[in-house]
């Protein structure tokens, strides 16, 4: 069945995805399709192929990623394969399709030089793997979509679904251990509640085309946000600051974004 309000969202089982399909619930204007990796493997052309086939969208939310930033160093043709080539696999057909693309892309783009909230337009420099592969997925989408929206966000996070900094505080606060957290690093914690809304606002204003930041409004340190969770879920504070150069990989020290307006 042919129509102008489909919307695909891929990875649907992520964080993100869980968060739009909980929204869907409200805006039945749109025929909402969510494709779990199972059920779509963006890496594979012929299943996007067949998906669109399928369903026509006229809007892909590619909530699809491998967004596992420890894991992208030391597996970065993985990284690249699902970050970069699913991307532009889904880019391809989007724009065979006349489908409006929407990708999200990542904080971590630049080096975190900066002294103040990063701007659209500021210089992508990634600094690890991951970063990498989000800033070509960025530039392949700009470069190559017909229509095509990037929504940057930053320190993503649920308090209802997925792996998260959020969820992994609170359930080592609930059982009561000491907890090390990297005080050096600051950046714009953002609910997955607040993108999904952004996005869903992007596809009732069709702005122009191009990137877009969305993310909290309070720039802060891991350990401010570790504390804020604790405090706000009312468990004893056992938050111990530590230096992040004792970690596994090179992340920027300042990654705020200044949010765009829409
Ligand atoms: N998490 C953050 O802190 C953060 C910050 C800034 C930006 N972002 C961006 O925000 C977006 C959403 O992130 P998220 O936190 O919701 O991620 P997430 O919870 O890790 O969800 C990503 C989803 O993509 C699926 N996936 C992996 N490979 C796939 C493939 N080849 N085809 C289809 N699906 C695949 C994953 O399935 P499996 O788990 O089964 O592999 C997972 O369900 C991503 O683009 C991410 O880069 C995230």
């Amino acid at each position: 069945m042919k129509s102008n309000k489909t919307i695909l969202v891929t990875g649907s089982n992520g964080q993100l995805g869980k968060t739009i399909q909980k929204k869907s619930l409200k805006k039945k204007e749109f025929d909402w399709i969510f494709l779990p990796k199972e059920d779509l493997n963006i890496t594979k052309v012929v299943e996007i192929k067949k998906a669109f086939k399928k369903y026509n969208p006229k809007f892909c939310i590619n909530c699809a990623a491998f967004t596992d930033v420890t894991k992208s160093e030391k597996l970065p043709s993985k990284a690249h394969k699902i970050n970069v080539q699913g991307v532009k696999n889904l880019t391809r057909v989007c724009n065979s399709n006349n489908c409006i693309m929407i990708h999200i892309s990542t904080d971590y783009v630049f080096d975190g030089t900066k002294k103040s909230p990063y701007l659209v337009n500021d210089k992508a420099n990634p600094l690890n793997k991951y970063g990498l592969t989000k800033y070509l997925s960025e530039k392949h989408v700009v470069e190559n979509a017909n229509f095509g929206y990037i929504v940057r966000t930053s320190w993503l996070y649920s308090e209802n679904y997925g792996h998260n900094f959020y969820r992994n505080i609170l359930r080592k606060a609930s059982n009561g251990e000491e907890i090390k957290v990297v005080k050096d690093q600051y950046g714009t914690p953002t609910n997955t509640e607040t993108v999904a809304d952004f996005i869903i606002k992007i596809i009732l204003s069709l702005p122009k085309k191009g990137i877009y930041h969305c993310a909290g409004e309070e720039v802060m340190s891991w350990y401010d946000f570790a504390n804020k969770i604790v405090m706000e879920n009312k468990y004893p504070s056992k938050i111990i600051p530590v230096n992040s150069k004792y970690g596994p990989v090179k992340r920027p020290l300042y990654s705020a974004l200044k949010n765009s307006k829409l």
